[in-house]
């Protein structure tokens, strides 16, 4: 079941509680969250959608099912080419158009998908944010997600291959610490494989990382 909103404060928190396969859709959230509990700025123009899904894989490989329906999604409906951003954002030229969050709730996942569609507007503190820059596809984007997200493919190729700054030098972020690091390889279960400046490798569960030259 589809239900929508005009505004909620958070999709993820109006889907908490409702049966495996329901479907949240917002125009605007007021109080939208993202990893961390960061807020995640949602203004009309915006996809804000959360699914209510069985916990039958492990959140990392969620993600990863999720950011490759998501991003297959936006390029057969908006034509735009998109990459993966570790773990969980959606990246176009360089700037974040999308998050995704998965919580557990009770035996269910909750899969939070936050997508700047139309947005006309970014506050400045938040420089590396950006729009898809299309007209208003949201409800295709949202059916065009759905019908994915059921395909149930092994992400891990596709995601792999999606990635962003694979090779490449990058901070992490990893709780207090942070460092630099290049970004090695993705393992079966969505960690990273990273080889910090003693040459040591680390794999890495949760955490951010980001461009050193951006
Ligand atoms: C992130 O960038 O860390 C993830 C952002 C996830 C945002 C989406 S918008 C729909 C759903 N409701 C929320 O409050 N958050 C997720």
């Amino acid at each position: 079941m589809i239900i929508r909103y005009e505004e909620v404060e958070s999709t993820n928190q109006t889907a908490k509680g409702s049966q495996i396969g329901t479907v949240v859709i917002a125009k605007r959230q007021t109080s939208g969250y993202g990893k961390y509990g960061r807020e995640f700025y949602s203004p009309e123009g915006g996809l804000y959608m959360s699914m209510v899904l069985p916990l039958d894989k492990t959140p990392a490989v969620i993600v990863m099912t999720t950011a490759v329906a998501v991003c297959s999604a936006i390029e057969n409906i908006c034509k735009k080419t998109v990459g993966i951003k570790w773990v969980n954002d959606i990246v176009l030229n360089n700037k974040k158009v999308g998050g995704i969050l998965i919580e557990t709730y009770e035996q269910t996942a909750i899969v939070g998908i936050g997508l700047n569609v139309f947005t006309q507007k970014f506050p400045n503190d938040l420089p590396h944010i950006g729009s898809i820059g299309v007209e208003d596809v949201r409800d295709a984007l949202a059916a065009e997600i759905i019908d994915n997200m059921a395909k149930k493919e092994n992400p891990y190729n596709e995601y792999k291959s999606r990635m962003i700054l694979m090779g490449e030098e990058v901070r992490v972020r990893e709780g207090k610490d942070d460092y630099e690091a290049i970004i090695k390889d993705l393992d079966e279960q969505g960690r990273l494989i990273i080889e910090k400046i003693d040459g040591t490798e680390t794999k890495l569960v949760a955490g951010e990382v980001c461009s050193v030259t951006l």
